[in-house]
C-alpha cells in the first residue's frame, strides 16, 4: 500500500492540484469572458438595442459603425447585445439572423463571405467554392428564407479589400426583393473611416457610435466587480486593484490591459505559492503583459507598416547615439527621412511593393498614436525642420517580434 500512496504524489497533476490557487473561476478574469453586466457602458448598449428593434418587425436596419480605442468595450457590448437578440428570435421565431465575424481572423472579402455563409450553414464546409458562388448562396438565403441577415464585422479595418466587400453587401441588398442584408462594423482604429472610398463611407457609416475609453475609476468599479467573481475572497487587495486601474487608464482607459493585469497577476501569485495579490505584484505583472500587448499589437498592423516599423529598430539598433543642437547626446533618435529611404530597401529586399511618402507619413502618425513611436520636431538647425522619431520599446524586442510576423508572411 505505501507504494500506491508514494505513486499518487508522484504524479504530476496530483501535486499541480495540491497547490494552492487565488482563483476560484479563471475564466472571468480572461480578456475573452464577455461578462453579463457592463458598467459604464448602459448607453451604448440601449443604443444598439435601439438600432436593431425595428429588425424585429421586418424592416431593414441601417449599417450601424462602432468605434473607438482597443479595450473601451465595444466588443462586450455587440456581443452582449447579440446573445439578448438571439434569445429574444429563438423565443419568438422572428425570421433575423446575426452572424459575428472578426475579420483578424478573416482578413479578406471572400473569407468574410465564406466565414458568414459557414455559420449560415454549419454542417457544410464550402471550401474550394468561388467567391461569386459564397455571394449568391448568402443572397438566397436571405432572399427565399426572406431573412433579416445582420453581419456583425468586428475588427473591420484588418480586411484588405473592405470597400469591395461593403460594396458587394449594400449592392447585394439592393437587389433582395425580400430580407436584407445590414452591417455593424467595429475598428479600434480612429483614422479608418477616413481611409475609406466615400462611397463605402457613406453607406458603412450611416449610423455612428464612438466609445471613449474609460477613466481609472471606472476601469477600478469594472475590476472590482470581476475580481469578485473570479477571485477568492480576500486574495486582491484594493491597492492592486488601484494600481491596474491606474495603469490601464494611462495606456489609454483599456479594459483589457487592466484585466489581463490581474488575470498575470494571479497567475504570478499562484506560481510563487502567495495567498495575497498586493500592488507589487500588479507591478511584476505589468512587465509581462506590456510585452504580450505589444506583440499582439505589432501582429495586426498591415505588412508595409510592420516594415516601416522594422526599419527603425533596426536603426535604432545601428545608429545608437544622436547629439542636439545643444550638444545633448540622445539614444536611438532617428531622423524620419533617413527611416523612410531604408524602409524602401527593406520593402525592395522583401520584393514588395512600396508606400508613397504621403502613406509613410500617415503610417508614422498611427504608430505614434499606438505609442509605438515617440515624435518630436528638430527645431530650426538640422536638415532644416524635420521630424525626429524615437521608438517608444526595446528595440531587440520590436525587431525580433517583427521577424517573427515578416518572416511568416514573406
Ligand atoms: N464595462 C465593462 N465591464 C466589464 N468588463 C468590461 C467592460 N468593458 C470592457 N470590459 C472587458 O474588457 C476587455 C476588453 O473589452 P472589449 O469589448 O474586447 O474592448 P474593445 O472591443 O473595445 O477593444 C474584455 O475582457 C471585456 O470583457
Ligand atoms: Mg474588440
Amino acid at each position: 500500500m505505501p507504494v500506491i500512496g508514494v505513486l499518487i504524489l508522484e504524479n504530476l497533476f496530483e501535486k499541480q492540484m495540491a497547490k494552492n490557487t487565488v482563483f476560484l473561476n479563471k475564466d472571468i478574469i480572461s480578456p475573452h469572458y464577455i461578462p453579463k453586466n457592463l458598467p459604464f457602458r448602459e448607453n451604448q448598449i440601449n443604443e444598439v438595442t435601439q438600432y436593431l428593434g425595428p429588425v424585429l418587425n421586418d424592416s431593414k436596419p441601417n449599417n450601424f459603425f462602432l468605434y473607438g480605442k482597443t479595450g473601451a468595450g465595444k466588443t462586450a457590448t455587440v456581443k452582449h447585445v447579440l446573445e439578448q437578440l438571439n434569445d429574444f428570435i429563438k423565443k419568438h421565431d422572428k425570421k433575423v439572423c446575426s452572424c459575428y465575424v472578426n475579420c483578424r481572423s478573416h482578413p479578406s472579402k471572400y473569407k468574410v463571405l465564406l466565414k458568414t455563409l459557414r455559420s449560415i450553414y454549419p454542417e457544410k464546409d464550402f471550401l474550394g467554392y468561388s467567391s461569386s458562388f459564397v455571394y449568391e448562396k448568402l443572397l438566397e438565403f436571405s432572399n427565399e428564407k426572406k431573412m433579416h441577415t445582420i453581419l456583425v464585422l468586428d475588427e473591420i479595418d484588418k480586411v484588405k479589400d473592405v470597400d469591395e466587400l461593403i460594396y458587394s453587401l449594400s449592392r447585394g441588398n439592393d437587389e433582395l426583393n425580400n430580407g436584407s442584408l445590414s452591417v455593424i462594423g467595429i475598428s479600434n482604429n480612429l483614422t479608418f473611416k477616413e481611409k475609406l472610398d466615400p462611397r463605402t463611407k457613406s453607406s458603412l457609416c450611416e449610423r455612428e457610435m464612438v466609445f471613449s475609453p474609460y477613466n481609472a475609476n471606472e476601469l477600478k468599479e469594472i475590476l472590482k466587480e470581476r475580481t469578485s467573481k473570479a477571485f477568492k475572497e480576500g486574495t486582491v487587495n484594493d491597492e492592486a486593484i488601484s494600481l491596474a486601474a491606474a495603469l490601464a487608464a494611462q495606456e489609454s482607459g483599456d479594459a483589457r490591459t487592466a484585466v489581463m493585469l490581474l488575470q498575470r497577476a494571479g497567475e504570478i501569485a499562484d506560481s510563487e505559492q502567495l495567498n495575497i495579490i498586493d500592488d507589487s505584484l500588479v507591478e511584476k505583472a505589468k512587465v509581462s503583459v506590456e510585452e504580450e500587448i505589444i506583440i499582439s499589437m505589432i501582429s495586426t498592423l498591415p505588412e508595409q507598416q510592420q516594415l516601416v516599423l522594422y526599419a527603425i529598430a533596426q536603426l535604432s539598433l545601428q545608429k545608437p547615439t544622436f547629439t542636439k543642437v545643444n550638444g545633448e547626446v540622445e539614444k536611438g533618435v532617428l531622423f524620419s527621412g533617413e527611416i523612410f529611404e531604408s524602409y524602401l530597401d527593406l520593402a525592395k529586399k522583401f520584393d514588395q511593393r512600396t508606400i508613397t511618402s504621403r502613406w509613410y507619413r500617415q503610417y508614422i502618425n498611427e504608430l505614434e498614436m499606438y505609442g509605438l513611436i515617440f515624435v518630436t520636431n528638430s527645431g530650426k538647425g538640422i536638415k532644416g525642420q524635420t521630424r525626429l522619431i524615437k521608438l517608444g520599446f526595446d528595440p531587440e524586442k520590436i525587431k525580433s517580434a517583427l521577424e517573427k510576423e515578416l518572416f511568416k508572411s514573406f
